[in-house]
Order: C-alpha cells, then structure tokens, then sequence
C-alpha cells in the first residue's frame, strides 16, 4: 500500500481527489494539508473539513492549513471556475431545516503548518511517503526551505500540473497550479526527487459530464446523509460541480468537469492507467507572458539522447479514460 500525503487547494475536483483517495485500497493517506490556490487558505481547508464529513464523522487522516499566499507572487484565484467557496456555491445552500447543507467536521486542525507536517512525515519515514499535489506547490517548497535534505527522503512526487504540448488553462501557455506559484514549483524540481507530471495534455481527456452522474443521483439533492451511501456522494459531486458545468457549457458548448486532481490519485493508486515519458522538466519563473510554463522534451528519443538529458520526471501524455471512470464510478459515484 503505498503511504501518501494530499496537499490540496480545496476546490472542485479536490473534493473529488480526497473522495476517491480516501476510498482507494492501494493508498493510506497519512495527511492532508492545504494551500491557497482555487480559493484562499481559510476556504481550501474549510472545504477539505466538509469533504471528510460526507464520509463521516472519522476516524480521517490529520489536517494541518499551509501557505496563506505563494513564495512571491499575489494570490490568483480561480473563484470564477470553481464559484465564490471553490465549491460551486454549495457551501451557501441549506437544507430544509436551514441548516448548512455542507457543513464542515466539527474536529481541531492540527497546530502544526501544513509545511511543517509534510517535513515530520516525510523525515521519520525515509523513502517511504509519497505526495500527491493537487495545488500550488508553495507548501512543499517552504517545507524544502525549512529542510531540503529531509525533503528528498520523500519517495516520489506526483503533481497534477502543467502543459507541455497543448495549452494553458489561465495563460497560454501556463496551467493553473504551475502559474500561481512557479518559484515553487521550480524550487521542488530542483530537489530531485523523482517527479511524475499528470498534466493537461492528460487530464483535459477526462470530463464528467452530467449523463455520467445521472444514474447514480438515488437521493434528491438537500438529503444527503453524512456517511455515504444512497447516492450522497454522488449529490455532492452534482452540487459542488454545477458551476463549472456551466462555465464549460458556455465556453465549449457542452457541460462537463475536467478531472484533474481525480485524474492524478487515480495514476497515484494505478501508474498503468497514463502512459509516461521520462525526461527532464523545467518551469519557467520569468517569462513576462510565460511565468508558470513548464517544458519539456516529449519527442521520442534514443536511449543515449534520453541520458544525455538527465531525467528527473515522468510526464503523463495519455490516459486510459475508460478506466478512469469505471475507478471513480465505483468509488466515489456509487458511495
Ligand atoms: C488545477 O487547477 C485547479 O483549478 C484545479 O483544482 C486543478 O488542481 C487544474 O489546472
Ligand atoms: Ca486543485
């Protein structure tokens, strides 16, 4: 089983990464923590707090609240892709009896910073952790300010992030975690530890569509019962999706949800499910119309040019969708 630690910026499809994480036989999730990304940090772990209680009262892995802002940069958010509470506006609703639809677990987070949890754990389990980033990577990168050498006995690194061979999601060439905190992100590269990149060229293959959530809606939308169960986990995706099905539909024409952080536990739990190509990547932190590009050279090469280029990560180029969604339909949708 492997050993992971979730650092989240606590938006729609995080929501849907820790369901599935968390109902994944293949990972133990250690701890999660938060970032300021989708939404600012009170939001983010406010949003993680909500997600865990649809699955009941516990026990659930610690929660420690990370990064207020990047390294360097403002805050951009992405509130108008992922509504005002990164959660569709689902937060806001209230049931019948008034109370809030989604409320938060009632438990204390963790004293420690999200930066300083990911350290302790990575540093008394020598090449044992595993992280999975689903958000800007300001978290790791101020735990490898603290102490790079206890970082790199982190086992691996994988982080839904980037664009290589197809564009942006806020700029032209930047994906969004990548564009909000690039000196972040170019500061874990540098540390070495070997990297996978589950980036746009492979999640924008993975959309949720409404058709795909129909089947499993058992329980009208307001009565979802802490736990699971009879379709709430189902509900919950429709409610905190609804937003960015419409940004979509207006966009494209066609509602839908890109599973990007989904996408990145699901190559976590199953490596097979994406084909990868191994090579070298670099972020760039300057550029003027470019900060947060990441590059990278997919083209095929000989075995001597591959060395020549001193790998330090795998990067995601396709994905098997089918199997994909068969995962998350039977573990989340059907919960
Ligand atoms: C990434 O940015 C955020 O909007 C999503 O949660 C995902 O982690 C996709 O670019
Ligand atoms: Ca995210």
């Amino acid at each position: 089983m492997k050993r992971v630690i979730i650092d989240t910026d606590g938006g729609t499809d995080d929501a849907m990464a820790l369901l599935l994480a968390l109902r994944s036989p293949e990972l133990r999730v250690e701890a999660i923590t938060t970032v300021c990304g989708n939404v600012a940090l009170e939001q983010a772990t406010s949003n993680v707090l909500r997600t865990l209680r649809l699955l009941g009262e516990g026990p659930h892995p610690p929660v420690a609240a990370g990064a207020e802002a990047p390294l360097l940069r403002p805050l951009r958010t992405a509130r108008h892709v992922h509504g005002r509470d990164g959660f569709g506006n689902a937060t806001l609703r209230r049931g019948a009896d008034g109370e809030p639809l989604y409320p938060p677990l009632r438990r204390p987070l963790l004293k420690q910073r999200g930066d300083e949890l990911i350290l302790e754990i990575v540093r008394a389990n020598p090449g044992e952790i595993s992280l999975i980033t689903l958000g800007p990577l300001t978290n790791l990168a101020r735990a490898a300010e603290r102490d790079d050498g206890g970082m790199r006995r982190a086992k691996e690194i994988i982080i839904m992030g980037g664009a290589f061979e197809t564009y942006g999601n806020v700029t032209l060439t930047a994906e969004f975690n990548m564009r909000v905190d690039p000196e972040a992100a170019r500061r874990v590269l540098e540390l070495g530890i070997p990297a996978t990149f589950v980036p746009l060229d492979a999640t924008n293959r993975v959309v949720l569509t409404p058709a795909m959530l129909e089947p499993h809606l058992g329980v009208a939308a307001g009565s979802e019962a802490a736990g699971g169960g009879g379709g709430a986990l189902a509900a919950f995706v429709r409610e905190i999706t609804g937003v960015v099905m419409a940004y979509e539909a207006e966009r494209r024409g066609q509602p839908g949800c890109t599973m990007h952080d989904p996408l990145a536990v699901a190559v976590a739990c199953v490596p097979e499910m994406a084909r990868a190509v191994e090579t070298r990547v670099l972020v760039e932190t300057k550029g003027e119309y470019t900060a947060g590009q990441t590059i990278a050279d997919l083209r095929p090469r000989r075995a001597s040019q591959a060395a020549a280029a001193a790998p330090q990560a795998r990067v995601c180029v396709e994905v098997d969708a089918a199997r994909f969604f068969a995962m998350f339909e039977e573990r989340v949708l059907k919960g």
